[in-house]
């Protein structure tokens, strides 16, 4: 079959890697893609949050399969219109997509669920969201409501700062996605993911994974987007993962199916684990970046079967062969990234290391040019490996990390800390 990948970060790159390997796959296309992807499948330039022109490129192309990697199509409701033309597509509907898309959307289906998570309120003028963050204390949390690329979230640790996110939000920071504030209870513990597929009120569990979201070791420095991760993640032990299923996971898709809006797709559960119980931080509606690529190498060739069983409504009928082993992923980024950083840096020595189903290099911000592998973003490469043990993956990582010659990068030395020294 012929299939088309909307993106072009590590987390579709991979996506791309272990889909490729999957006898079903005829022809890969990838869009807009980057230079990794490009080695492996032809790449289409095409705007992505065009639900018409994705639609009428997968007509031209005789596309069969569609898989969306990034929650701004999804929430644009370019899902909604490849269906509508009876294109075959991974991802939620624009109206599933609110589970990522608004925060407080979120938060009353888990009230209508009964799924366990932080208590809130929602607030959309400055002085009353100032006398609740004064009457509950800190520390608070402070989201805004919509889609603010993972900017939008201040843990306070005082009730000024809370005040201070909250009138800065409100006052427009964050344009429309801040014209209201979800104010939360803090919730201490340890955060994992667990990534589920969906089909209304069927759902398979394919694995977890703990990220590492500030930019420098030992969670220091700036948040971003992810600077590693690694899968499984040991505290969300099998237990644990029973009752988020049956308390958080199964109630929300029955929730969503009741109120006329199923969930299709992967939903990716944020939680935060205390004293063996886990609650709800936040649903995405899309795969992790970099989460994504210790699953894709974890999971490899099968991912496509999953994510066509998926989407034609045949989850019941496939599991998952889960092998006993572990994935870590480091990000190299740009020098300077989550700020401002340099485009255009020359990376030497990728040719020479291994690409295998144990180690391979994901590719997001790149280009080539002649033959040249440049950086054009903020994280640029992934470099992953899977072994029978996390210490045995993260040793084979961090021998390919060191073997790239790129100055204008950096990575965290520490990814993989919490599971091996926490
Ligand atoms: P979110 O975008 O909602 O995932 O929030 C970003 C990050 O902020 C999360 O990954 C957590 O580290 C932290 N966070 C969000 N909500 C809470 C909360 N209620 N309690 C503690 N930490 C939180
Ligand atoms: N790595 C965090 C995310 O994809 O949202």
């Amino acid at each position: 079959m012929n299939i088309l990948i909307l993106g072009s970060g590590g987390r579709e790159h991979s996506l791309a890697w272990a889909i490729k390997q999957n006898p079903k796959c005829d022809r890969l296309i990838c869009a807009p893609g980057n230079a990794g992807m490009a080695a492996i499948s032809d790449c289409a330039t095409l705007d992505i949050m065009d639900g018409g022109a994705v639609r009428d490129f997968c007509l031209e192309n005789a596309v069969d399969f569609v898989v969306i990697g990034p929650e701004a199509p999804l929430a644009a409701g370019v899902a909604d219109r490849l269906r509508a033309a009876g294109i075959l597509c991974f991802g939620p509907s624009q109206a599933a997509a609110a589970l990522e898309s608004s925060k407080s959307f979120t938060k009353e289906v888990c009230a209508a669920a009964g799924a366990p998570t932080a208590g809130w309120a929602r607030f959309d003028q400055v002085e009353a969201a100032a006398a609740y963050i004064a009457a509950q204390g800190a520390p608070i949390v402070v989201k805004a409501d919509g889609l603010a690329a993972g900017k939008g979230v201040v843990v306070a640790t005082d009730v000024a700062e809370a005040q201070a996110a909250a009138k800065d939000m409100l006052g427009g920071a964050f344009g429309a996605a801040g014209a209201e504030v979800v104010i939360e209870e803090f919730m201490p513990g340890e955060e994992a993911s667990l990534f589920v597929l969906c089909n209304g009120t069927s759902c398979l569990p394919i694995g977890s994974a703990q990220d590492h979201k500030r930019a420098h070791d030992g969670d220091s420095g700036s948040n971003t987007g992810g600077m590693g991760a690694y899968s499984p993640a040991p505290v969300l032990t099998p237990e644990i993962e029973a009752e988020v299923m049956a308390r958080i996971i199964r109630p929300t898709l029955a929730e969503m199916v009741r109120r006329g809006t199923p969930y299709q797709g992967v939903l990716y559960a944020g939680l935060m684990i205390d004293k063996g119980q886990a609650r709800l931080v936040e649903y995405n509606v899309r795969f992790g970046d970099p989460e994504c690529q210790v699953l894709a190498m974890r999971l490899g060739a099968q991912i496509l079967d999953l994510l066509l069983a998926t989407a034609e409504d045949r989850l019941h009928e496939i599991a998952v062969n889960f092998a006993p082993d572990h994935a870590l992923s480091v990000v190299m980024a740009s020098r300077g990234y989550p700020g401002a950083y340099q485009k255009g840096s020359e990376i030497h020595g990728l040719d020479a290391l291994p690409s295998n189903s144990h180690q391979e290099v994901f590719h997001a911000g790149t280009s080539a040019r002649d033959g040249q592998i440049t950086a054009t973003g903020g994280r640029v490469l992934n470099i992953t490996a899977r072994a029978d043990s996390l210490r045995a993956a993260r040793r084979l990582a961090y021998e390919m990390v060191d073997a790239i010659d790129w100055p204008e990068g950096f990575c965290r030395r520490d990814i993989g800390w919490r599971a091996l020294e926490g």
